[in-house]
């Protein structure tokens, strides 16, 4: 098949049916507190595709950053990333099934020049909400395509019918991915058949109260995964041998001096060219995240712990500059598209090292603890108990205590340890699915209105303590908004009190909230604060609270000041180093 950049060729192609390619969002998402990390394309258009107009128009194309933690524990076979980028295009209320079917279909059959006979569809086939979807079925068939399945709402409807927010059937298009002969009738259920794009015609808002009712536009919500369509346009069914990974996977084969067709060692591998490439990509995000317990922060010390495990799997020596050869990779890869990674180089490798250093001490204390216990178990068994702890206190693989167990003729009871570790993974996805649903979240009216007192909040700060103050990060739910921002020191109480009484001035003071768009520069020149400069296109929506506050910003935001009611500060601490956070509610 054809050799092409798919991402040049994705954004020119739609770029020249007259859509504006944007940047990628952040990997972490602002103002969501559902969700930890961007997913899909679509996540941070929520607001465009609910009717708020998006500053470049009503045509989108872009490739987003995202990252799902779902797939944690299958890295290592040849298909699954944690970090994969998306290719989409979006339709906010102006183009709906026609375009975007045509469109998708010249894209595959006349730039990758995939055959007609190749390609297989299906499309939704209806419930008591919305009914099949005759009319996609017709516009295949007028382009020549007759294998069309019809599946139900697990399969066409997207994200799902229990996840609030915007959504709609869909059409996925599949494609052969064998040399055995295309079958004449199309059966999903075949592997061979693989999904390469998904275009959802977004036109329902699922309400808190479960009903789906009629979004304000008709939208179309496309998306493709360069990773998967990379190797199947480049002839792989595994993934890792594609030119999306080619060049790690070979570098790893440099510092290790193994070979990646060597069977024993591709696994690791797999692992470790996944998670750098994801550790760069969130630890090189604007929002700044650092390894921690909790969180993105935890995301990224489990890759970083997980990805070192399986360098010394692969006898690295990890104490030399293994990992930084292979950030610096990624960052000179990546940086066209994402600048931010160039911008922030130092401190990714430097978050990589510190890490690094604490966990080759964890791992000693590990070693000690291992020594300690051993003298202790009853027989000649390592209990899953004590298993267990080495794994989820000190790190330990269970494989690297297995190997230590047996240089002393000690058995573990592994299988007694995989039941626990599964027990214990089934609590965390549980406690964990609130947060990883896919963070389609609601701006209801609460969230709304803590949008805007973050903006006052903002100003208010700024007067208080000095113009030293900038946003650093963002979080909203219905009930309190949190807000981080740089400063030296903790706030005294009288700082509190006045930010607070300046905030709640503002309020009375029922100023107007105008939203305008303009030129990225003309923006910045009248002085307007932007958290994530790089993520904003050439035109910018600004919101504008008098003579106040200036800020770039996608809203939504209230009309009127006077709206909020009263602001409260319920809490001033610490959140990371020169940066401090309030807690606040309207009430
Ligand atoms: N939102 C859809 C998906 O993620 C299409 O972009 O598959």
């Amino acid at each position: 098949m054809k050799n092409i950049d798919l991402k040049e060729a994705y954004l020119k192609f739609f770029e020249s049916k007259g859509h504006k390619v944007i940047p990628s969002a952040p990997i972490i998402p602002e103002n969501d507190p559902t969700c930890l990390f961007n997913t899909a394309g679509m996540q941070p258009l929520v607001p465009y595709l609910k009717g708020e107009p998006h500053p470049e128009g009503k045509r989108l194309v872009d490739v987003q950053k995202c990252f799902r933690t779902n797939d944690l524990d299958s890295i290592g076979d040849t298909t699954h990333h944690t970090f994969f980028e998306m290719l989409g295009n979006w339709s906010l209320g102006d183009y709906f099934k026609k375009e975007s079917i045509n469109w998708s279909f010249e894209f595959l059959t006349k730039v990758l020049e995939i055959p007609i006979d190749k390609i297989a569809v299906t499309v939704f086939k209806g419930n008591n909400i919305v009914p099949a979807d005759e009319e996609s079925a017709s516009i295949w068939k007028s382009l020549g395509i007759n294998k069309i399945a019809y599946l139900g709402e697990e399969h066409n409807w997207w994200p799902n019918m229990e996840l609030l927010g915007p959504c709609g059937p869909d059409t996925e298009i599949f494609y052969w991915r064998s040399t055995e002969k295309t079958p004449d009738v199309f059966d999903p259920e075949n592997e061979n058949w693989v999904e390469i794009w998904n275009n959802v015609f977004m036109q329902y808002n699922h309400e808190n109260d479960g009903k789906f009712t009629a979004l304000k536009n008709k939208n179309v919500d496309t998306g493709l995964g360069v990773e998967r369509v990379t190797a199947i346009l480049e002839g792989y069914t595994d993934n890792y041998k594609s030119s999306v990974w080619k060049d790690v996977i070979n570098k790893i084969e440099e510092i290790s001096k193994l070979s990646y067709e060597d069977k024993e060692n591709a696994r690791s591998m797999r692992i470790i060219a996944d998670h750098i490439r994801a550790v760069v990509m969130i630890s090189g995000d604007e929002a700044g995240i650092k390894p921690s317990n909790t969180d993105q922060g935890y995301i990224l010390r489990r890759l970083i712990r997980r990805m070192i495990r399986y360098a010394k799997k692969l006898n690295i020596d990890i104490n030399s500059n293994w990992e930084e050869e292979l950030a610096l990779l990624i960052i000179n890869k990546y940086s066209k598209y994402y600048n931010e990674l160039e911008k922030n180089k130092n401190s990714i490798l430097e978050t990589l090292k510190t890490e690094k250093i604490k966990f080759s001490k964890t791992l000693e204390h590990g070693l000690k603890e291992f020594e300690k216990v051993i003298k202790n178990i009853e027989g000649d068994t390592i209990n899953k108990d004590i298993a267990f702890r080495l794994y989820d206190t000190f790190g330990f693989p269970i494989e690297l205590t297995e190997e230590l167990a047996k240089e002393r003729n000690l058995k573990v009871d592994t299988q007694g340890f995989k039941e626990k570790f599964a027990e214990h993974q089934e609590k965390s996805r549980q406690g964990a699915t609130g947060k990883f649903k896919g963070g389609l979240a609601s701006t209801g009216e609460m969230e709304t209105k803590y949008h805007t007192a973050t903006h006052l909040l903002n100003a208010a700060l700024k007067k208080v303590l000095g113009e030293h103050v900038h946003q650093k990060g963002s979080n909203i739910t219905a009930e309190r908004m949190r807000f981080d921002f740089s400063h030296p020191t903790k706030m005294t109480d009288e700082e509190k009190k006045k930010t607070e009484d300046l905030v709640n001035e503002y309020i009375k003071m029922a100023i107007p909230v105008e939203r305008l768009e303009m030129k990225k520069e003309e923006a910045l020149k009248m002085g307007a604060e932007a958290m994530f400069i790089d993520k904003y296109g050439e035109i910018v929506t600004v919101y504008k609270i008098g003579n106040i506050s200036i800020e770039l910003c996608g809203g939504p935001h209230v009309k009127n000041t006077s709206e909020l009611g009263h602001f409260r500060i319920k809490k001033e601490e610490s959140s990371s180093a020169g940066v401090r956070r309030i807690k606040a509610i309207l009430e």
